[in-house]
């Protein structure tokens, strides 16, 4: 039976308290710009009590540009230097271990986010190349039919880009580009990265409390 459609009133031991079973999420952290929205959705994953596990690689790319970008310095305790503190539900893998866990379908994954995702982890991932943990997870999410979000990240893009993210997008991929949204009148920098990464949370099936949804504050205008 599908466990997530079960109608039993108890609530199961791996389960979150409305009974739904925690979710394992991959986190993927590649060498495009936007290390910041990395940072934040390993904190709201983190935070979330839905989440049970969270597998995170990060490139060797992505942690030059998370030094450039955020001030962290090397692999030496990144989780801390992430989220704040140690985490029981975060495990990093290395990059280059195409035999961990989530190179496998066999091991269970809700969905996979590759934030931001560089063009060359596009590149390899649409072309099937498995050459790393990132483009192996990613490519056995296709193969598996699950969740694969990519957060791309390039301006401006040539047609390689565009071809490479069609296919994708054909393979299963959800193409979730980088691109702020001004319609919710963010005042800051921390504004449009919560905002980007509620966006996805939400598409992910993880809806956050208090996160902008247009329609509200207009009713709430119109009814005043
Ligand atoms: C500061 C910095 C910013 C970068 N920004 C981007 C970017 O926005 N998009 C992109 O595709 N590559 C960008 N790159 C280049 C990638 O890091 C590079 O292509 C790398 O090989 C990607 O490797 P990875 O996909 O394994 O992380 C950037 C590099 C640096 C140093």
């Amino acid at each position: 039976m599908n466990r997530r459609h079960s109608f039993h009133s108890v609530k199961e031991p791996n389960a979150d308290e409305s009974g739904e079973p925690h979710r394992t999420i991959v986190l993927a952290v590649t060498g495009a710009s936007g290390s910041i929205l990395a940072v934040e959705m390993l904190r709201s994953l983190e935070a979330d009590p839905r989440v049970g596990r969270i597998h995170l690689v990060v490139s060797p790319s992505a942690l030059r540009v998370l030094a450039e970008e955020t001030g962290a310095s090397g692999r030496h305790e990144l989780v801390e230097q992430l989220v704040g503190a140690r985490s029981a539900k975060i495990s990093l893998l290395a990059h280059e271990d195409i035999g961990a866990s989530i190179a496998s379908g066999s091991c269970p994954v809700d969905a996979m986010l590759v934030l931001p995702c560089s063009m060359g982890t596009l590149a390899g991932i649409c072309h099937g190349m498995a050459g790393n943990l990132i483009e192996r997870a990613a490519d056995v999410c296709l193969k598996e039919r699950r969740r694969l979000v990519l957060c791309v990240r390039e301006t401006p893009l040539s047609l390689i880009h565009l071809n490479n993210m069609l296919t994708a997008a054909q393979a299963g991929a959800t193409i979730f580009p980088v691109i702020p949204s001004f319609y919710n009148h963010p005042r800051t920098v921390a504004d449009i990265t919560r905002n980007y990464v509620h966006r996805i949370l939400q598409h992910i099936g993880l809806p956050q409390p208090g996160a902008y949804q247009w329609g509200t504050a207009a009713l709430a205008k119109d009814t005043k």
